[in-house]
């Protein structure tokens, strides 16, 4: 096992965890956010660097820092490693250029965008964002593509994260899109409208951490925040059947993965759970979702949420700058 300390956190790990691995295993707001890595894709990580942490100790054997900040979920930790996340000014300060850098090309559109209210980018800029554009120039323009009767890609709005990519590899089999290019002409190959004909094609839409790809089903059918969600269940012989069902009365609007507090799903699940079974009488609603995120959609439902603080070390000492953490409970 190796010791590692994150924002003065002890904690001991197998070797080839990661930072991001093993921050998660102490969990709270010390855990950095991740926009590519997705622990259920083998591969991914290290595209999106919103994970950047600081490394102050490299090991016990070579005890100098690392010079610059390095991307958590693909750096695997060392025995005697000093993690700094949000004990580090440098740290925040780096997040905040890449929100900053990921909304250059990104469109302001979340009051139309159905991803708004669950969108870990949105999240992001509502935790590290600045509150004003520093950019005056276009931003990348893109048609919308209907990929099948299902699902519709907004390239606009795609961050580049690959995690579609990932599921289409390994999930479905049968990839048949990629990232076409480099700089900033990079897109989401259009070839992707093949990748419909998978009955495991939907995961794409609940890997996607932004709107570039979202259910027609459900489009603009509802705000996120006026659905209740609700964990439910049916007899699949195709996936485990364990979805959550978003609710408005007795009226299901959409079926999609259920998501952990790092919104990545526990399952993925197949076309037909997800595009149509709408029906209350298709599942056994199991009842309210806890919704552990950190988002708006947990706003009225069920949990008090915190703002995380900054800690910063001081003479050894943990102040917390914001000991009245705010109550964003509806
Ligand atoms: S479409 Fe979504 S999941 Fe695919 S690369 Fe773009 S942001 Fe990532
Ligand atoms: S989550 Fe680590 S680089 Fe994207």
């Amino acid at each position: 096992m190796l010791k590692l300390t994150i924002d003065n956190i002890p904690i001991e790990v197998e070797e080839g965890t990661t930072i991001l691995q093993a921050a998660r295993k102490i969990g709270g707001k010390i855990v950095p956010p991740a926009m590519c890595y997705y622990s259920k894709l083998s591969g991914s990580g290290g595209k999106c660097r919103t994970c950047l942490v600081k490394v102050a100790v490299s090991s016990a054997k070579d005890p100098r820092p690392i010079a610059k900040l390095v991307a958590s979920c693909s750096t695997p930790v060392q025995d005697g490693m000093v993690v700094q996340n949000i004990t580090s000014k440098e740290v925040l300060d780096a997040r905040k250029a890449v929100v900053e850098f990921l909304l250059i090309n990104h469109p302001l559109d979340c009051p139309v965008c159905d991803q708004a209210g669950e969108c870990d980018l949105q999240d992001l800029s509502f935790l590290h964002g600045m509150d004003e554009t520093r950019t005056e120039e276009d931003r990348r323009e893109f048609p919308v593509i209907d990929i099948g009767q299902l699902i519709k890609l907004h390239m606009n709005r795609c961050i580049l994260c690959y995690r579609c990519v990932y599921v289409a590899d390994q999930i479905t089999g049968k990839r048949v899109h990629g990232v076409l290019y480099r700089g900033d002409v990079c897109e989401i190959s259009t070839y992707i409208e093949n990748v419909i004909d998978n009955d495991f094609s939907g995961n794409v839409i609940d890997v996607c951490p932004v709107g570039a790809l979202t259910d027609r089903t459900f489009r603009f059918k509802s705000r996120v925040w006026f659905l209740k969600p609700m964990d439910a269940h049916r007899n699949c012989p195709k996936c485990s059947g364990k979805v959550t069902a978003w609710m408005f009365g007795k009226e299901i609007y959409r079926i999609t993965g259920r998501k952990d507090m790092y919104g990545e799903v526990e399952e993925f699940i197949c076309n037909e759970c997800r595009f149509e079974k709408k029906e209350l009488n298709d599942w056994v609603i199991e009842g309210p979702r806890k919704i552990k995120r950190q988002s708006v959609i947990s706003a009225n439902h069920y949990e008090k949420l915190e703002i995380p603080s900054i800690i910063e070390p001081i003479a050894g000492e943990m102040i917390n700058k914001n000991a009245d953490n705010a109550d964003l409970s509806g």
